[in-house]
């Protein structure tokens, strides 16, 4: 089984935070699909025989496109691909977006689960994070969401924005967990370089929420996901039993994926590759018949790398068997060595023959994740 992503790059608005590829314009909606179908074709033997069981339609946004558009995608992927008819079909909407026509729409093209960037509940958090919604908006999109009778919904949620108290935060959790939903994604604000946030923090006109608070979020997030049944299977994502991302579970578990569109990553095992991030570029090079990418082969080391790093913010953890059987001995013997110290420090414990982080752990983890990094990576 393998996955297909599909990258739409166009927003309306420049949300503050984001360093996801995207072009606020939507000029050039019919050139971009015209390329994204030809890209398509090109890379169909990418994946093998393997069947497709799941499709992500991710951004940017792909909610600025019509059912139309999006339909033209999805058949032309259905042509190409073995697409099985139970694949998990997951699209990104902006709550801006919905109305029930649209989400009727999305339904007739087989799309069955729903991702709502809802961010946070509190109009003064969407203000500062430039959303371009407000959050009466966000409650409409997830009714409406709900009513048009999509069973597997989850939001995006942000914590750890500058200004939010722990009680303010908590609020957005006990408001979110008044819904049905089956699954969340709980991200905690990151700077990143080059985005507004990331300069304004350069010039010191916003700063980051201190480590204790940060901690107390992120406490407070798994004890009420938890008490309302969610399990939390990788560090930022909670899921009911039965509605975990498969897409992306697949991602953690090393399964083949094919990435189409601009900045979108494809990996088969053997090498990574990953589109430019540049609209205007892609769109050109595939008119003339190609199309522009970089990759690495993945040596031991980097598959080795790759493999802890994705496993260890998983709750399946580090699998030893699969360790000794990839990396024989030296791979074995260098992970059960480290692990030690963090056992003993009670931030990793050994479960069913796999390394696990504990709360505390999750804590730390790219602090952990380092420290596992063979040397010869960059
Ligand atoms: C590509 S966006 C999701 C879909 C859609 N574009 C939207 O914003 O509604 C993926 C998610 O990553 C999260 N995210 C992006 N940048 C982040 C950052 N710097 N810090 C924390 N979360 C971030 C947001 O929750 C966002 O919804
Ligand atoms: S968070 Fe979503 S809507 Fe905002 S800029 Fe990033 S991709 Fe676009």
């Amino acid at each position: 089984m393998a996955g297909i992503y599909i990258h739409i790059p166009f927003c309306k608005k420049l949300c503050f935070y984001c360093d996801f590829y995207h072009v606020v314009s939507h000029d050039d909606n019919t050139s971009f699909i015209n390329a994204l179908l030809k890209e398509a074709s090109l890379r169909k033997d990418y994946l093998g025989d393997d069947y497709v069981s799941t499709i992500y339609l991710g951004g940017g946004t792909p909610s600025v496109f019509s059912v139309k558009e999006l339909g033209t995608i999805l058949d032309h992927i259905r042509k190409l691909f073995k697409v099985t008819e139970d694949s998990e079909i997951t699209i990104e909407l902006n709550p801006e977006d919905t109305n029930e026509t649209y989400l009727k729409g999305l339904k007739n093209l087989k799309i069955n689960r729903i991702s709502l960037g809802i961010q946070s509940w509190r109009d003064s958090d969407l203000k500062l994070l430039n959303r371009r919604h407000d959050s009466a908006r966000a409650v409409t999109a997830l009714k409406e969401t709900l009513d048009a009778g999509f069973t597997n919904v989850t939001i995006d949620l942000i914590y750890g924005i500058p200004g939010m108290s722990l009680k303010d935060w908590e609020s957005n959790l006990d408001f979110t967990f008044s819904f049905d939903l089956k699954h969340l994604s709980a991200y905690h604000l990151t700077f990143e370089p080059g985005t507004v946030f990331g300069k304004m923090l350069e010039k010191g006109d916003i700063s980051e929420i201190d480590d204790d608070d940060s901690a107390s979020q992120f406490n407070l997030l798994i004890e009420k996901a938890e008490s309302k049944g969610f399990i939390q299977y990788e560090i930022s994502n909670f899921g009911k039993p039965g509605f975990f991302s498969i897409h992306n579970s697949n991602y953690w578990k090393q399964v083949n994926y094919l990435g189409l569109g601009p900045s979108a990553h494809s990996f088969n095992g053997f090498t990574r590759q990953w589109n430019v991030r540049d609209l205007k570029g892609y769109i050109k090079s595939l008119d003339a018949g190609k199309y522009n990418f970089e990759s690495e082969e993945l040596d031991i080391k980097k598959r080795f790398n790759e493999y802890i790093m994705t496993s260890l913010r998983t709750m399946w953890g580090i699998d030893l068997d699969y360790i000794e059987g990839m990396f024989e001995k030296e791979g074995y013997d260098y992970v059960v060595n480290l692990s030690g110290k963090f056992k003993n420090y009670g931030l990793m414990k050994l479960e069913k023959n796999s390394l696990i982080l504990t709360n505390q752990g999750k804590l730390i983890s790219d602090n952990i994740i380092s420290e596992f990094m063979m040397p010869g990576e960059e």
